[in-house]
């Protein structure tokens, strides 16, 4: 059998992954669901040179944050990192490690907006399958394991109701289509509505946030700020069906994303990442009665890294960049200039889990 190799830990940080973080061998060793005071031994995963990824072996010494986690898949399920602690403490850690990733940045200071609930929220759920190794669940995306989770907490209770029916009796085994072997479900509650795709390559009905009482907070926000300045015209990059603008007070939009299928003179189908994409929507913008005032962007985890070339080109003056990736985000925002950050927030929308929405407002200096 292959035993792997233990490491004695110390936890003494916890890094944007909500993983302890251990410096007490020669090689910094991070640890998931493991926090602040934590001492014990871990199981060496996988290492590099002065660095080790481990797992949690046991516990000699428990740290005073640790609570009973409320899921009993938590120690084996890759996709909660943060249910050892309270919520409160989960909230700290995230507002920690925004304050890190954004140290660059001339942030004044920063909100954090908690989540009405910390389980029971997500409209959609994605397990993986496999029809080979009879497994259901979600996918360790370090090894590919699936780890099978009847009783996720996380879903409305809609999608968790439709996740037992499907584990009950291996029912899903029945309605997973023979081929390919290998493939996903995505279980979506969407207008009273439940809707269970197999193997589908977008999710259903295209993008959508996951946490409706937080996208809605986001949105009263962008409101709030946005609504201080006239909008002649409004440019929501990335923009989906156009959640985040659709609410605000424009005389003239344009909403561009490269998958959206939605018909409409507000909507542009447009791979904003391929080379000429800046030059197709200045040229759309100057066949429009437009002059752009407002910049929305909301890309993927790969952010915009031309960032500062769009505006240069565009010239909004007000400018709102949500990102679901603090990392990209920083890095795009580092390179900003002629504007100047007026207000930043973090949004917790995926309670229970290292991930958050980040909001930034600028404004241009002239
Ligand atoms: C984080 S979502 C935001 C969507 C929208 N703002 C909302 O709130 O629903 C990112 C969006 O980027 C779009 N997208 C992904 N890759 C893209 C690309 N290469 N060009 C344009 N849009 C892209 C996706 O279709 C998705 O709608």
């Amino acid at each position: 059998m292959n035993s792997k190799r233990t490491t004695p830990f110390h936890i003494t940080g916890v890094d944007s992954l909500g993983q302890g973080v251990s410096k007490m061998t020669e090689k910094v060793t991070f640890i998931a669901k493991t926090t602040l005071g934590d001492e014990g031994e871990a199981e060496i995963m996988s290492e590099k040179k002065g660095v080790a990824f481990a797992r949690l072996k046991k516990l000699n010494k428990s740290s005073d944050l640790r609570v009973e986690p409320d899921c009993k898949h938590y120690s084996s399920c890759p996709s909660c990192h943060y249910l050892h602690v309270n919520y409160s403490d989960e909230l700290k850690f995230k507002r920690e490690n925004f304050a890190k990733l954004f140290r660059k940045l001339p942030l004044k200071n920063f909100e954090v907006i908690g989540a009405p609930r910390r389980s029971g929220y997500r409209n959609r759920i994605q397990l993986h399958y496999s029809l080979k190794s009879k497994l259901i669940g979600m996918r360790d995306p370090q090894n590919f394991t699936i780890h099978p989770i009847p009783n996720c907490l996380l879903g409305l209770p809609e999608v968790l109701k439709e996740i037992q029916r499907l584990y009950e009796n291996n029912q899903w085994m029945i309605e997973a289509p023979p081929a390919p072997i290998e493939g996903h479900v995505e279980i979506y509650w969407n207008n009273n509505k439940l809707q269970t795709s197999w193997n589908k390559p977008y999710s259903e009905g295209g993008f959508s946030q996951v946490y409706e009482e937080m996208n809605k907070k986001l949105k009263d926000i962008l409101m709030e700020e946005f609504k201080k300045n006239s909008i002649s015209g409004i440019l929501d990059l990335f923009g989906g069906a156009g959640n985040l603008s659709s609410g605000l007070n424009y005389k003239n939009r344009l909403c561009v994303d490269i998958y959206q299928n939605l018909k409409g003179e507000d909507f542009l189908s447009l791979n904003l990442y391929e080379e000429n994409s800046l030059g197709k929507v200045m040229k759309e913008i100057k066949n429009r009665p437009f002059t752009l005032t407002h910049l929305i962007l909301d890309p993927p985890r790969s952010g915009l890294k031309d960032l500062a070339l769009w505006l240069q080109q565009l010239r909004p003056k007000y400018v709102a960049y949500v990102s679901c990736d603090p990392h990209t985000m920083a890095r795009d925002l580092e390179k900003l200039e002629g504007y100047s950050i007026q207000r930043s927030l973090l949004f917790d929308f995926f309670p229970s889990t290292f991930h958050f929405e980040s909001l930034i407002f600028l404004e241009r200096k002239e």
